[in-house]
């Protein structure tokens, strides 16, 4: 069931970004074009993916999800165009093409990522949801994209860069909870603001949320070390080759695994209660423990 409703879901996503992305040929060109190429075609697609899934399992309909789907997603493709900058992790592939900078240039990718961020925060204020859903919306996503979420865990990632060893395994996690764990746990937020869920669930759910958050990066940093590019579209092997601050570089890869099967476990216990309105969620899950790519 929930593998259909994927496939659904992801549809919906690619027609809403499809729809609210500037067209290539509009000038300015190169920036629309290279806009186009960030968001379109390529990526699992999995903070769109909790957004349905969460808001669908407690009522939402699926029209009111497409504008914050495809916001979270955005905010996401601009976090990597900007990850992969020279200045930053310096990547040349991601989603099995040529980063921005590479397939563009230096400047076109900052303002690529700059104007993604904009154009997601746009399409949730012109969404047609109540005033107060959409202002609840953008408070969840902008926090989630500043200083308290992504921008501030890429910023403590740059800090910890060359210097594997210089952080804890707190620290690492608290990075990991920012950088990644935010915009996940803000993808499941905006699917239970739009389905209106009490107080009691959001609480529930953002438990669920943090252990997705820490499951999919610590995914992210086994495959950089046991994945090859050509899987995962992006280079292999760089978190050693730049001496990042990961779990497996940190406390090794067997107990790096052990701690992906605590969250697992942590995961699952939290969704249990919910029963089966909570199956695409408990698949999205283990997509996040068990993905190769
Ligand atoms: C990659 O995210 C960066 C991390 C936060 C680990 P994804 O693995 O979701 O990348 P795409 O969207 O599928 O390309
Ligand atoms: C990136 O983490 C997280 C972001 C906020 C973009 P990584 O640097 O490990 O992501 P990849 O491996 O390049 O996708
Ligand atoms: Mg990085
Ligand atoms: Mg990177
Ligand atoms: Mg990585």
């Amino acid at each position: 069931m929930p593998e259909s409703s994927f496939a659904a879901w992801r549809a919906r996503v690619d027609a809403a970004l499809e729809h609210a992305l500037p067209a290539a040929n509009a000038s300015p060109q190169r920036l629309h074009s290279a806009m186009r190429h960030a968001a379109l075609d390529g990526g699992k697609r999995m903070r769109p993916l909790l957004v349905y899934a969460t808001g669908t399992a407690f009522g939402a309909d699926a029209t009111t999800l497409d504008a914050p789907a495809a916001a979270v997603e955005l905010i996401h493709a601009y976090s990597l165009v900007h990850d992969d900058l020279p200045a930053m992790d310096d990547d040349s592939l991601r989603r099995g093409k040529p980063t921005v900078h590479v397939a563009f240039d230096e400047a076109t990718a900052i303002l690529a990522g700059d104007a993604m961020q904009s154009l997601a925060f746009e399409l949730i204020a012109d969404a047609s949801l109540p005033a107060q859903t959409r202002v609840a919306m953008l408070r969840e996503l902008s926090i989630a994209a500043g200083t308290r979420g992504m921008c501030g865990g890429q910023a403590l990632d740059i800090d910890a860069t060359g210097n594997a060893n210089a952080i804890g395994a707190d620290e690492l996690q608290r990075l990991h909870a920012l950088k990644t764990g935010a915009l996940l746990r803000a993808s499941v937020r905006l699917g239970s603001i739009a389905a209106g869920v009490d107080a009691e669930t959001m609480q529930r759910l953002d438990i669920f949320a943090d252990a997705l958050g820490l499951a999919f990066q610590i995914r992210d940093d086994l495959l950089d070390v046991e994945g090859d590019s050509t899987t995962l579209g992006k280079t292999a092997g760089k978190d050693a080759a730049q001496a990042k601050a990961t779990f497996p570089a940190l406390i090794g890869l067997d107990a790096s695994r052990a701690r992906l099967q605590e969250l697992a476990t942590t995961m699952h216990g939290v969704l249990t209660p919910f029963g089966g309105r909570a199956a695409a969620l408990a698949a999205l899950a283990r997509m996040a423990v068990e993905r190769k790519h």
